[in-house]
């Protein structure tokens, strides 16, 4: 998700799950292939299996960054047929694509026939006047012929004009139901649902009723122990759940190593504030990380500190 993760929110993730599968945000092709921002691609290799997720809308040049994408170890390459920023339909890519399938599908196969990986597309259940239930039908199965065997799809439309990327994740109704029909009617494709699915009941609901996968986006970013470290328990049924605490003590070396490295506290704190959400503790965790991870300095020790005010609060609401 732009703006909100990155390398070290999955690395932190990927403690909490091993088996859910992580997207980086997206990044764009021409910043890859004509900007040479390869570092754009610097992943540690713990978070595996990770997808990168590309942007763009020119086959050759999503086909180099694809390459570039696999040559850097990334297990999918998955591309945003979804993203409205104004920014994105700019260089005509993102949703506004779903009104050009036959170019989303020469991006495809131009993908499909550079890299090893999987190429999978992300994308929406339609735009502005669009029909849904004419044109997602239609750019399924055109995109899935030219290679896409599995797809995610956000369940709401994208209106172009007048609405911030947040309202349109918001706005737009959602047709959870349109997804289930595609998969009833694309036997042979893989298709997830995304979009308005905050925790876990309804992830397994939507499982049980045949869809093949469920992305979680915005409640896995804020409440993560609710979603990730119950995950491989409830939708794998391997493994226990993971304790938050013991998240905490795993991420001391990696963040010691970043601070080393010349990074910043903050940096890495700022996925953790919600690691605690809803649980005694959780407003003076947030307190302390928010207020001391900027300072100058700051280090593991202040999370330390945080932890030990969330273990005092749970002592005290039990006793
Ligand atoms: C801050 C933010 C940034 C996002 N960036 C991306 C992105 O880079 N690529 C993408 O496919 N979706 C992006 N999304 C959309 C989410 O992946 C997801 O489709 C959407 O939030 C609906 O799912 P949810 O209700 O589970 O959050 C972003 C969402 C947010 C909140």
């Amino acid at each position: 998700m732009m703006d909100w993760t990155d390398r070290h929110c999955r690395y932190l993730h990927r403690l909490m799950s091993r088996h859910a599968l992580l997207y980086t945000e997206m990044v764009t092709a021409p910043a890859l292939v004509r900007g040479g921002a390869l570092h754009l691609l610097d992943h540690h290799p713990a978070e595996h299996p990770v997808a990168l997720q590309l942007g763009g809308s020119d086959p050759a040049e999503l086909a180099q960054a694809a390459r570039l994408g696999a040559q850097a170890g990334y297990h999918e390459i998955n591309l945003n047929v979804g993203c409205p920023s104004d920014r994105v339909q700019s260089g005509t890519f993102g949703a506004v694509l779903m009104k050009q399938p036959a170019l989303v599908a020469e991006c495809v196969a131009a993908m499909h026939a550079a890299v090893d990986v999987e190429v999978t597309v992300k994308c929406r259940i339609g735009v502005d006047d669009q029909n849904p239930e004419e044109v997602l039908p239609e750019f399924l199965s055109r995109v899935g012929a030219a290679g896409c065997g599995r797809f995610i799809i956000h369940a709401r439309k994208a209106w172009l004009q007048g609405l911030s990327p947040k309202e349109n994740r918001e706005i737009p109704p959602l047709d959870h139901d349109l997804v289930l029909k595609m998969r009833g009617m694309f036997g042979g494709l893989h298709i997830s649902i995304n979009g308005g699915i905050t925790n876990l009941d309804q992830a397994l609901a939507f499982l049980d009723a045949g869809l093949d996968g469920v992305m979680v986006g915005r409640a896995a970013y804020h409440q993560p122990a609710d979603i990730l470290c119950r995950a491989d328990r409830l939708i794998w049924g391997q493994g226990q759940d993971s304790d938050p605490v013991e998240v905490v003590m795993q991420m001391g070396d990696y963040i010691t190593d970043h601070i080393a490295q010349g990074g910043r506290l903050h940096q890495v704190t700022r996925h953790m504030l919600g690691l605690f959400a809803g649980t005694p503790g959780a407003r003076q965790w947030r307190r302390i990380l928010s207020e001391g991870a900027s300072r100058e300095g700051a280090d593991f020790a202040l999370v330390r500190q945080a932890l030990d005010a969330v273990l005092e609060a749970r002592a005290q609401a039990v006793a």
